[in-house]
């Protein structure tokens, strides 16, 4: 069942006021369809999913409540940015009628007066839209074709099971409390290379099913990269693209066109994962310095290479630094 966007809202009200007791629902969507699954890999970090969990202490900080006020600043902005299909905006419309494409400027004019002030045409503001908790805003599978404009304090952005095709520069421009960004299961094909890489608090990443062959550069802080189910090519992936990320602790790539092992690791890695790509050979230095054998990466507890067109025990030099041989073919 979907929800019309004005019940949701008020949904949103309602759990505000009901406090932790309740749950977004945004985690029953995750579980429906079948997306749990593949992040049960992640579970040192306690995925997204459960990690919504935790983070709901935080959510439901209702002293957060002059966000509100924030959206007046914004209310201009949202004019430039389609947000969901007009259909899908009056309750009565979107049972009705049939879905009409975006671009049909006789179809921009819902009829729902916004709370904030007069009635508008198509800017609605995205706490109309989405589902805003406390500094949270959820916008999953509501057709989205770009980012909508965020409340300047997002700490935690949910857009997933969308059709948004790009990230744009001006999209997370000045968020500077904005810890994850969950765009899982969309059409993403490129990402404008300083989108990320300036956001300050930025911790998570997750971008699994997409349609990505290349990364942007990333944000020093970042702890948390998951680009799982994408057409990542090694081309794609800027030269010592993760030397400098020293929190980066979970590096997800598996399932896509990877020739080759990113190069340098950081030091604090935790686990890597490749599996399903087309990674043929190893240099002695993938993971280990050879001029240093005493050195151990005590860290790096996790690695994946199994599905590639790759024979681990040809490289036995690689591996003399790590707790752990990776997981592959070794025959
Ligand atoms: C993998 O390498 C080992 C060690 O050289 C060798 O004994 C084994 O036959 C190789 N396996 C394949 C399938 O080539």
């Amino acid at each position: 069942m979907r929800l019309p966007v004005w019940l949701l809202s008020l949904l949103a009200l309602v759990l505000q006021e009901a406090g932790p007791a309740s749950l977004p629902k945004e985690r029953r969507r995750g579980e429906e369809r079948g997306h749990g699954e593949s992040h049960a890999v992640a579970q040192p970090h306690a995925g997204s999913y459960l990690g919504s969990l935790d983070d709901y202490g935080e959510v439901i900080d209702l002293s957060n409540y002059e966000e509100l006020a924030d959206y007046g600043d914004q209310l201009a902005e949202v004019k430039e940015t389609s947000l969901v299909p007009p259909t899908r905006i009056s309750p009565t419309q979107s049972t009705v009628a049939p879905r009409t494409p975006l671009s049909n400027p006789a179809m921009t004019k819902p009829t729902l007066p916004g709370p904030l002030g007069s009635p508008t045409s198509l800017d609605l503001p995205t706490c109309l839209v989405c589902v805003c908790l406390g500094s949270s805003v959820y916008c999953d599978d509501i057709d989205l074709q770009n980012i909508p404009p965020l409340p300047r304090m997002t700490t935690y952005l949910y857009a997933r099971f969308n059709r948004i095709s790009r990230i744009r520069t001006a999209d997370f421009q000045g968020l500077t409390k904005l810890k994850r960004i969950d765009l899982s299961s969309n059409f993403i094909s490129s990402i404008d290379n300083d989108a990320l890489h300036l956001l300050p608090a930025l911790q998570d990443l997750i971008l699994p099913e997409n349609q990505l062959v290349a990364l942007p550069m990333l944000p020093s802080g970042i702890k948390f990269l998951d680009v799982r189910l994408n057409r990542l090519r090694s081309s794609g992936i800027q030269p010592e693209a993760f030397r400098a990320l020293e929190k980066l602790q979970f590096l997800y790539l598996a399932d896509n066109l990877l020739d080759s092992i990113p190069w340098p690791l950081p030091l604090s890695l935790r686990s890597l994962h490749l599996q399903n790509n087309m990674i043929e050979t190893l240099p002695r230095d993938a993971f280990c310095d050879p001029g240093e054998h005493r050195h151990i990466r005590r860290q790096l507890e996790d690695i994946r290479l199994d599905g590639n067109p790759i024979n681990l025990s040809l490289f036995p030099s690689a591996y003399f630094c790590l707790p752990r041989l990776p997981v592959g073919r070794f025959s």
